[in-house]
């Protein structure tokens, strides 16, 4: 049996990655409707991983003999102003659930859930890779600028981001 506030926790993990499915959807949507259909790709690949991500703690926490306790998904954000504001709001976004997933682990050690603890070494690795990924599109965007010519070129590469199945490894 999973130590009740290991379960809370993890259960509030859920909540926040399917919202990070749902914000990183609707920002597919927002970039589909100006036409930038490569970073709107890659938004809604992100929106799949994010998915992968809460299925993987839904299956944990059932592993572990827990209860799952799907609470209320909070609507996101709809007013975007530019593809550099989004990609910033985005690594803002993935900064504040990369605290959150250290707070897991350090609950976890604090409760000598050392199963928990270990588990969740694989998305504080998940976090470092998704924080850069971002970052190299910000990156991108700031050395070549936002005239639509070159983010023509920007939202080609983008196109090519694929969808991947996420397991949990270790
Ligand atoms: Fe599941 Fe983007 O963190």
């Amino acid at each position: 049996m999973i130590n009740p506030k290991v379960e809370d926790i993890l259960n509030a993990q859920i909540n926040k990655e399917f919202y990070s499915a749902y914000l990183y959807l609707a920002m597919s949507a927002y970039f589909d409707e100006i036409g930038l259909k490569g970073f709107s790709n890659w938004t809604k690949v992100q929106a799949k991983e994010e998915m992968d991500h809460g299925m993987i703690l839904f299956d944990y926490v059932i592993e572990r003999d827990g209860n799952v306790d799907l609470r209320q998904i909070e609507a996101p954000v709809k007013n975007f102003n530019d593809p550099l504001q989004v990609f910033e709001m985005i690594y803002e976004h993935e900064k504040s659930v990369t605290e959150s997933i250290e707070c897991v682990a350090t609950l976890s050690e604090d409760e000598c859930d050392m199963a928990t603890r270990h588990f969740i070494n694989w998305y504080i690795s998940e976090q470092v890779e998704e924080e850069a990924n971002v970052l190299d599109v910000i990156k991108k965007i700031k050395m070549f600028g936002t005239e639509y010519p070159i983010l023509y070129h920007i939202d080609k590469e983008l196109m090519g981001r694929e969808y991947k199945q996420h397991n949990y490894s270790e």
